[in-house]
């Protein structure tokens, strides 16, 4: 099903004249070179990863797909650019992609050991691909390289230089380290769907009420968590050989993810989800809430509640980053109206999975009082490591780092996957 808003999918295409494996240079050949395709290469290159990544839809609906998030306000002005590895040497009609992938321009802040926090621009990476007929030849390794190089300034102002990009690996921990992106901590819980009448009830608590959240209500809670993380950053540290970096959890980010759900539930179910999270309601600075978003996966892997980001107004940096080993009965006893705001709004996640046919509610890296709300749920609730898909990793573009300079990726969740 194709809604009338949505963009016509591009005119079909032919596969052109591709040379054969024999005909392709070296990986390490002069004449290879990253640069950004034409509008016939980037079609093809997405109807060429289609088949990794068209899920439940079909390709005339995957590459409608792509066309819609290329032209949200995230994606807009070149927030969105596209790459691909070819020989430049190459004399046919049409050149032969030999890898591909997209990177997303993202507002990041930073915070070094005695200067201020600073906003810079970092980018996602995304849709690394090589042609089924062209792999383990080594041209998806040399399009990371040359990669890494073009980001080191790209859109960057003043010819300054980025500080750190980032991406997340569905290919395990090894290929990307290679070329410089680091794992970080990628771990998650996940929850059941709950049919709405099960509501859990903690020790005679009443839980706190969470109200539904709409997109209108977007445009003020990112701002005020633009705010708030800002402050945490900002916070004295204790160990001052600590670089906190963090993604913007910003309206166009969040926005572009809720393009790609509607999307889907538009094509796949013919209708549009309008609930967008959950909030329990209070004076600023002692609010709680998440904002989540519906992930349609193959039949195989089936959907997925993702949180995209969870907001504990007042939670304090230091209990994000003491994992699980505060004592327990210490952290819920001195943040007991937070623990149960944010049960209450994980619930109403689990709730609204089971109004979709999700199969579970994922929440990355939830902090020692997100688990606490989690087991109030579930109290098998455990901590999922994830070696395989989904890997956070982060490169480094800035100055070189000493040996005792630490990174800390802050609000390390869902939202700034791409
Ligand atoms: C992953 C992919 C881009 C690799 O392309 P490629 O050109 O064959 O990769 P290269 O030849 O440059 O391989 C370089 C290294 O990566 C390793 N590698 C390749 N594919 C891999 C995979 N799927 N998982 C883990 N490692 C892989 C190779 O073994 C090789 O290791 P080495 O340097 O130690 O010898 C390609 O298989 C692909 O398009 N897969 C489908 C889409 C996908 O999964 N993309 C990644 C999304 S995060």
């Amino acid at each position: 099903m194709f809604s009338q808003s949505l963009p016509t999918p591009p005119a079909s295409i032919n596969m052109p004249f591709a040379p054969t494996s024999s005909d392709l240079p070296p990986h390490d050949s002069p004449t290879i070179a990253l640069v950004h395709p034409t509008a016939e290469e980037k079609a093809r290159t997405w109807k060429l990863n289609g088949s990794s990544w068209r899920g439940q839809l079909s390709l005339d609906a995957y590459l409608c797909r792509e066309e819609h998030l290329a032209s949200q306000p995230f994606c807009r002005d070149e927030g969105m650019s596209f790459w691909i590895l070819v020989d430049t040497a190459s004399t046919g009609s049409s050149r032969a992609i030999l890898a591909s992938c997209e990177s997303f321009r993202k507002r990041a802040l930073i915070k070094r050991p005695g200067k201020d926090v600073q906003e810079v621009v970092s980018h996602g990476i995304g849709s690394v691909f090589c042609n089924p007929e062209y792999r383990g030849r080594g041209y998806a390794r040399r399009m990371m390289n040359e990669l890494a190089k073009h980001l080191d300034g790209w859109q960057q102002k003043g010819g300054e230089k980025a500080y750190f990009t980032v991406l997340y690996s569905d290919i395990g921990k090894d290929f990307y380290s290679k070329s410089g992106w680091r794992a970080f901590p990628s771990r998650h819980i996940a929850l059941h769907p709950l049919i709405e009448d099960s509501k859990i009830s903690i020790f005679n608590d009443e839980l706190p009420v969470a109200d539904p959240l709409h997109p209108e209500q977007l445009t003020e809670l990112c701002k005020d968590d633009e705010i708030a993380l800002c402050n945490t950053l900002a916070k004295p540290r204790a160990d001052k050989t600590v670089i906190s970096v963090a993604l913007i959890p910003d309206e166009k980010v969040i926005r572009w993810h809720h393009a790609r759900e509607e999307f889907v539930a538009n094509e796949l179910l013919g209708k549009s989800p309008e609930i967008k999270g959950a909030i329990v309601q209070g004076e600023k600075g002692h609010r709680v809430w998440c904002l989540w978003t519906r992930t349609f996966g193959s039949e195989k892997i089936g959907n997925t509640m993702n949180i995209l980001r969870l907001v504990i107004e007042g939670e304090v940096e230091e209990l994000e980053e003491s994992g699980l080993t505060s004592s327990r009965d210490g952290l819920e006893e001195s943040h007991r109206w937070q623990v149960l705001a944010a049960t209450s709004v994980i619930q109403s996640a689990c709730f609204e999975a089971a109004r979709w046919g999700m199969n579970d509610v994922q929440l990355w890296n939830p902090t020692p009082l997100t688990v606490l709300a989690a087991k109030k749920i579930d109290p098998c609730t455990e901590i999922v490591e994830r070696v395989d898909e989904s890997i956070a990793s982060l490169r480094w573009h800035g100055p070189e780092l000493d040996s005792t300079t630490e990174l800390a990726w802050i609000g390390n969740e869902k939202y700034g996957w791409c």
